[in-house]
């Protein structure tokens, strides 16, 4: 008999790792990590980048997985199963998942517009690119309002039908075809790119090791590698503990959790050879190498020069970009959800997927409309704090535009502080064994115990503070 209560979750490991590495991978790893790494020393940024992805990404990683499995619950609810203490701090997650949802999926409407745009010049239909300046385009885009907002609003739509479709039914079923298919096309895209004439320069910015940065601004360098294994591995937000609460109890969570950890790391790499040359290719200023000029300038252009494959490759491209933020989305948009349909449960009201999804999508829906109408700043919405700022001889990132300001919110406070609470409640609070016994669950091994107890109970809250620190410095500009 089907039974309404109850929780259903990944039907295969397979699926549960293309959903994580799908949230794992998206804007953060193709539009932020080929320019930090080449600004922060190229390989040796690199060396840097993988030591914290296993001091504090794998550890995070590992420890918001087995969290989620030992409780068999949402971040929520997982949080206040396990300490008293530190039952708030479930609370943060929702809460930080809507906010990034929100920004994230202005972003995402986006790539659906170039998506568009590049379907129109192949077509060669006047709504396509052909014969425009990215940058033309992109202003053009941002200052439309009500257009911005149309195609957030289709990227949240398509965000609704996924989770609407449940864990398995949805996520997983898409992320299944989804992440393979991202995979064939950046593979292609990176051929295209490497082999453009003057492509070498972006391989020798990316990859050539330089260890100068590291000399000069330690400090600055760790600080944004640690913001960026952060984000990039989906963590400190819910993510991860209600992907691994989906998860079934014979798997090895620390394979499941290098895994995720390494393909993270590994696409963020071929991301890099995919756009860098591209954009060192037609000779773009450094300023556009990274963030959303890379993205919606930068390699627009590139296209554009192509002559007539030039759409191919920006549909390939554009499609490659949707994928991975919407494969994100999904699982941020999961959070919320996976709390709502849990409690429902509980209250014997079965789950009421489908209301609820709707529910969360609308609150990100608003500030999403918010987040586009305002175009980065560009069309003179009232953003909160900037009046007060309008004196100051430099305006902090945080009131530059409503993107700033909630992803300071999120990024810059709420993420790091949930990751630095999240170590400290599993070191001395819940205690480390207890992670050792829910992985070690079925005859698992954890053969790297020692290493992770002395991380999460030491190395990794520090590092956490000292990411915590260097995000608001970013921010607020001190
Ligand atoms: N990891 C995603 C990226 O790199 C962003 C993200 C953060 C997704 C937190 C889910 C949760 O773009």
């Amino acid at each position: 008999m089907h039974n309404m209560d109850e929780r259903k979750g990944f039907r295969s490991n397979l699926g549960f790792l293309m959903a994580a590495i799908g949230s794992a991978v998206g804007l953060g790893n193709i539009w932020g990590f080929p320019f930090k790494m080449g600004r922060g020393g190229g390989f040796a940024f690199l060396l840097l980048y993988l030591l914290l992805t296993a001091v504090c990404g794998f550890v995070l990683l590992l420890s918001e997985l087995a969290l989620g499995r030992m409780t068999s619950s949402n971040g929520v609810m997982a949080y206040g199963a396990v300490s008293r203490r530190f039952r708030w701090v479930g609370w943060v997650t929702p809460v930080t998942a809507v906010l990034i949802l929100s920004f994230y999926s202005a972003l995402g409407g986006y790539c659906v517009k170039y998506l568009v745009l590049n379907v129109g010049s192949l077509l060669g239909a006047p709504w396509g690119a052909a014969g425009r300046d990215g940058a033309t385009i992109f202003a053009s885009l941002i200052g439309n309002q009500a257009e911005s907002v149309i195609y957030g609003m289709i990227f949240l739509l398509l965000n609704l039908l996924i989770v609407m479709g449940g864990v398995s039914g949805g996520i997983e079923r898409f992320c299944t075809v989804g992440m393979p298919a991202l995979f064939v096309m950046l593979v292609i895209v990176i051929i295209r790119s490497c082999t453009l004439p003057g492509a070498a320069a972006g391989l020798r910015f990316m990859y050539a090791p330089n260890f100068e940065p590291l000399r000069q601004n330690f400090l600055d360098v760790l600080k944004t590698a640690g913001g960026q294994v952060f984000f990039s591995l989906s963590l400190a937000v819910g993510t991860m503990v209600t992907y691994g609460s989906y998860t079934d109890r014979r798997q090895s969570l620390t394979k499941n959790a290098a895994v995720i950890a390494a393909c993270g790391a590994l696409v963020g790499l071929l991301a890099g050879m995919a756009v860098l040359p591209a954009a060192f290719a037609t000779g773009a200023p450094m300023e556009a190498m990274g963030g959303p000029d890379l993205l919606f300038i930068t390699l627009q252009n590139v296209f554009g020069k192509m002559g007539p494959a030039g759409p191919i490759f920006g549909i390939l491209f554009y499609a490659l970009v949707t994928l991975a933020a919407a494969s994100s989305s999904v699982s941020l948009l999961e959070v919320p959800v996976a709390y709502l349909t849990d409690r429902s449960r509980l209250l014997g009201r079965g789950d009421r997927r489908r209301r609820y999804t709707l529910w969360a999508t609308l609150v990100a829906a608003v500030l999403c409309a918010v987040t586009c109408a305002d175009g980065l700043g560009t069309n003179g919405l009232w953003v909160p704090f900037q009046r007060f700022f309008a004196g100051a001889e430099r305006l902090p990132v945080f009131c530059e535009s409503w993107l700033s300001f909630l992803d300071m919110i999120a990024e810059g406070l709420l993420m790091p502080l949930c990751g630095l609470l999240t170590c400290v409640m599993v070191g001395w609070d819940l205690g480390p064994d207890a992670i050792r016994r829910e992985v070690e669950l079925h005859g698992n091994r954890f053969a790297s115990y020692g290493f992770y107890r002395f991380c999460v109970r030491y190395v990794t809250p520090l590092l956490m503070l000292f990411i915590l620190w260097g995000q608001l410095k970013n921010f607020f500009g001190f």
